[in-house]
């Protein structure tokens, strides 16, 4: 399978992804690593590891159809037969979605449909746990689809959550589980188990 990342800031998700493939336990290749962010630690990575990189955002494109063809056209070009979003902050525009309908996957940092949604990233999400007194976060996979967090899921991993955890602990310890969430979901998905859709019950692929 080859892989194409999208990614706004430090890309830690997308280099655990890069690192299973160096190592040959993600039967994967990445070829392309796109962000709406010159300055991102993901194309600094992507640079490092050699794989080709290319920033692209409303910076580069006058408006959002045409930034959504532009990512489509690199994803194309370079032969991704897969998309993965890795902290990307921006929706994918309806072209991209509509050619990788069912093989674009994101991570999210808490327990879908739980804490996810418009304003749930980054630190937020896990001041939202505390706040509601969840006994237990953790990370999901899920398939995208035009809205925020929304598509189905694929896998979920548990995080629990300890009584003297601050935000920043508790994403320390969700963001170390996500690295291996995205790791073996993406070795099962490249390995031929049932392609995703809507033949697979949710929770498939729960552990
Ligand atoms: C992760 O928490 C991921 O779940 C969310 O954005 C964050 C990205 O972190 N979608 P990183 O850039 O991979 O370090």
């Amino acid at each position: 399978m080859k892989l194409a990342f999208l990614a706004s800031h430090n890309g830690s998700n997308m280099q655990a992804v890069i690192d299973a493939c160096n190592s040959g336990k993600l039967a994967c290749k990445p070829v392309l690593v796109i962000s709406n962010n010159r300055e991102s630690g993901a194309l600094a990575r992507a640079q490092k590891e050699g794989i080709p990189s290319v920033h692209l955002s409303l910076q580069t494109h006058r408006d959002t159809e045409a930034l959504d063809h532009a990512i489509l056209a690199a994803l194309q070009q370079h032969g991704a037969d897969w998309v993965v979003l890795a902290g990307y902050m921006r929706k994918l525009g309806a072209a991209t979605l509509s050619a990788y309908r069912g093989r674009i996957v994101n991570i999210h940092p808490a327990l879908l449909p739980k804490f996810g949604g418009q304003g749930m990233y980054g630190i937020n999400v896990h001041r939202a746990v505390l706040a509601a007194g969840e006994a237990e976060s953790g990370a999901t996979v899920h398939l995208v689809d035009g809205e925020y967090d929304h598509g189905e899921i694929l896998a979920q991993r548990k995080v629990p959550v300890l009584p003297d955890d601050t935000p920043e602990t508790l994403a320390q310890r969700v963001l170390n589980v996500e690295h291996q969430l995205y790791v073996d979901t993406l070795a099962e998905l490249a390995a031929g188990m049932p392609q995703p859709g809507p033949q697979i019950p949710l929770g498939f692929y729960q552990q």
